[in-house]
């Protein structure tokens, strides 16, 4: 097998990597199934990661055999790759399971075992893949069972569920773990074309220059997905779509978006320039948020027949700083909508004048636009008035596009959870949320949580309640696109 370059980089990291057991809690749960198992399969089966060994634990009541089998089904529905059976064995004989109701000592015991197999040189990640009710339980099993001292920690996002909250797991936290020790995890960072924001803003002379309130009306930041809620209702009743999808990934992409030129590409500078971002937020403002719920909701079982849980949520922020006062950031995320799609789109200012006719086609599909689309390889595209051929004068919309698929470098895409705890293991927080972020996010978000408007119903396959046209106007939503992104010539 010959390496692309990437993967010799890695491959070079991963040696100096220590080998690790990964203590996984929530280690039967949906996001293990989606994500963490195929992620850690893929890095196993790859030479970008260390050796590794896996202790998952939960409240299922499993042992090895029945995680194993558990592992086996998620990894059929939802790796991106197909393991051979071979490669099933070598990874399955790295899977461990102790339920929680085993106790510390039991947890403390497997991680024991899988240690002694790695040898001396191994080092210990826990994985918190639970709601944050329950983040602290596993805290103490970890501290109970012995297991902190030269250990480092993920937590996954909802990192608390308002700014009291927050505040208290973090203090919580800091009782057992160094901040050195902790990842607060948002797997957006994660993803390739979230990174490339950063290389296109700051990589190059074209953008910077018009990247302010000057040129730029207003910006959209739009998750819709057409997943439901079936398997993880009891998770979402308490926790919405705002807190599941906004106050993390949202806001993360949009610091990403509207930051200054960070010192350096370290984790103090490009937390410092996010922070002054989130600093600069104005509270949210209820009056500019649509909160819906999708008709059938209510119907899932663990969901309250009552519920006021917002499976959508649009709203418009606003970045009070020199470089974007008078910007309306536009946000939206919601499940079981038409199309599954992340993009932002930037949307440029018209020009002062026109001298094109009325009826010409100028400013007919709205203003001039850069997108990025945060499939997992990133695609761009600069959208922009031109001549429509033939006599007279017509414009039409059209774009330049780039998708990464078409390039050399596309097999090199790392998913983002792959990525990240790769980092987490070099003790890179690069890509890591910071405790002052998420608590400034809880803080500007505090008079939505206490004063929530009320839900609205939204079709199956819709783009939501119709209130999101007055939450926008003037401007309009930029999906669904009147265009496709053009297919690879490949
Ligand atoms: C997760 C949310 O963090 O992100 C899910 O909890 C959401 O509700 C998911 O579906 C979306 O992530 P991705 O990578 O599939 O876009």
């Amino acid at each position: 097998m010959t390496l692309t370059q990437v993967e010799r980089q890695y491959a070079k990291a991963a040696q100096a990597t220590a080998p690790h057991v990964v203590v996984l809690f929530g280690a039967a749960g949906d996001l293990a199934k989606r994500k963490l198992l195929p992620g850690m399969a893929n890095l196993v089966l790859s030479s970008l990661a260390p050796d590794i060994e896996i202790v998952g634990t939960s409240l299922e009541d499993l042992d090895d055999e029945t995680y194993r089998q558990q592992a086996k089904e998620a990894l059929d529905e939802f790796d991106r790759r197909r393991l051979t059976d071979e490669e099933w064995r070598s990874f399955a004989e790295k899977l461990h399971y102790v339920p929680s109701k085993a106790g510390p000592k039991a947890l403390a015991q497997a991680v024991a075992e899988a240690a002694a197999r790695l040898g001396p040189s191994a080092r210990r990640i826990h994985y918190l893949s639970v709601p944050p009710k329950a983040a602290l339980a596993a805290v103490e099993t970890i501290r109970d069972a012995g297991l902190v001292e030269g250990s480092r920690i993920i937590m996954e996002k909802p990192f608390g569920t308002d700014l009291a909250s927050a505040v208290t797991l973090n203090r919580r936290l800091h009782e057992t773990f160094d901040e050195s020790q902790i990842f607060r995890i948002d797997h957006f960072l994660g993803k390739e074309p979230a990174q490339n924001i950063l290389a296109i803003r700051f990589g190059n002379g074209l953008f910077e220059p018009i990247w302010n309130r000057n040129f730029i009306q207003q910006i959209q930041i739009d998750v819709p997905e057409t997943l439901g809620l079936e398997q993880r209702a009891s998770f979402y009743e308490a926790t919405g779509a705002y807190r599941d999808m906004v106050v993390t990934h949202l806001f993360q992409i949009l610091a990403f978006v509207a930051m200054e030129a960070p010192t350096a590409l370290e984790p103090k500078a490009i937390s410092e320039e996010k922070n002054k971002v989130f600093n600069s937020m104005k509270p949210i403002d209820p009056e500019n948020v649509v909160r819906g719920q999708y008709v059938g909701y209510k119907d899932i079982q663990g969901v309250s027949p009552e519920s006021e849980t917002e499976t959508f949520v649009a709203l418009k922020c606003e970045i009070d700083n020199w470089r974007w006062a008078g910007v309306p950031f536009y946000l939206r995320t919601g499940k079981k909508l038409a199309e599954g799609q992340r993009i932002v789109s930037i949307a440029f200012k018209e020009p002062p004048q026109s001298m094109f006719p009325a009826g010409s086609g100028i400013g007919a599909k709205g203003p001039d636009h850069l997108t990025f689309d945060l499939a997992d390889a990133s695609k761009m595209s600069l959208s922009f008035y031109g001549k429509r051929p033939g006599p007279g004068m017509r414009l039409d919309k059209m774009s330049m596009q780039f998708a990464m698929q078409d390039t050399a470098n596309a097999n090199d895409v790392l998913e983002a959870y792959e990525r990240l705890i790769l980092d987490a293991m070099r003790g890179d927080h690069t890509l890591f949320t910071s405790a002052a972020g998420i608590e400034r996010l809880w803080e500007v978000s505090q008079p939505l949580l206490d004063d929530a408007p009320p839900v609205r119903p939204y079709a199956v396959g819709s783009w939501g309640p119709n209130a999101i046209h007055q939450l926008i106007a003037p401007y309009a939503w930029r999906l669904p696109f009147e265009r496709v992104w053009r297919e690879s010539h490949h």
